[in-house]
């Protein structure tokens, strides 16, 4: 049966009536326009849809959107502060961390949560912390490089 849930998304209110078990990646991008969270395998196992709910990430293919009543949620569409984009997101565009972009959204995500946690992880760290975010294209080395610049590293 449909139900009413509430959305906060990005920082706005939301509400969607639909079956509560849908998933919440479908319900930002089916009915609330937004697209930066991709399906890529839809069974929790790449990354792609990866968002913040409360400040944590979590898997949105794999995350019934009843789970995230009264929720904050974060996707790569409310990172950025008006034109300013996040330090993330600046750190992915300076070492070119992106070749076709599907896997990005997810990554910057995961940093970001990553980031967080660990301000200053070691690489180790960060592979362990990356390892369900997967890019199809291959781009780990400037993915890294990304990461580590975003944490401030100087390691390269
Ligand atoms: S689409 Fe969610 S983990 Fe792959
Ligand atoms: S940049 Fe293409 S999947 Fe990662």
């Amino acid at each position: 049966m449909d139900t009413a849930i509430k959305l906060i998304v990005n920082g706005k209110e939301e509400t969607v009536v639909t079956d509560p078990a849908r998933s919440l990646l479908d319900v930002l991008r089916e009915d609330l326009g937004l697209t930066g969270a991709k399906y890529g395998c839809g069974e929790g196992l790449c990354g792609a849809c990866t968002v913040l709910m409360d400040g944590k990430r979590v898997l949105s293919c794999a995350t019934p959107v009843a789970k995230a009543d009264k929720k904050e949620i974060t996707t790569i569409e409310g990172l950025a502060a008006g034109d300013s984009l996040h330090p993330v997101q600046k750190a992915f565009l300076e070492e070119g961390a992106i070749q076709c972009g599907y896997c990005t959204p997810g990554m910057i995500l995961s940093t970001v949560a990553l980031l967080r946690e660990k301000p200053h992880p070691t690489d180790e760290q960060i592979i362990e912390w990356m390892n369900g975010n997967i890019c199809r294209c291959n781009g780990y080395p400037k993915i890294m490089n990304a990461i580590r610049r975003a944490a401030g590293s100087d390691r390269r």
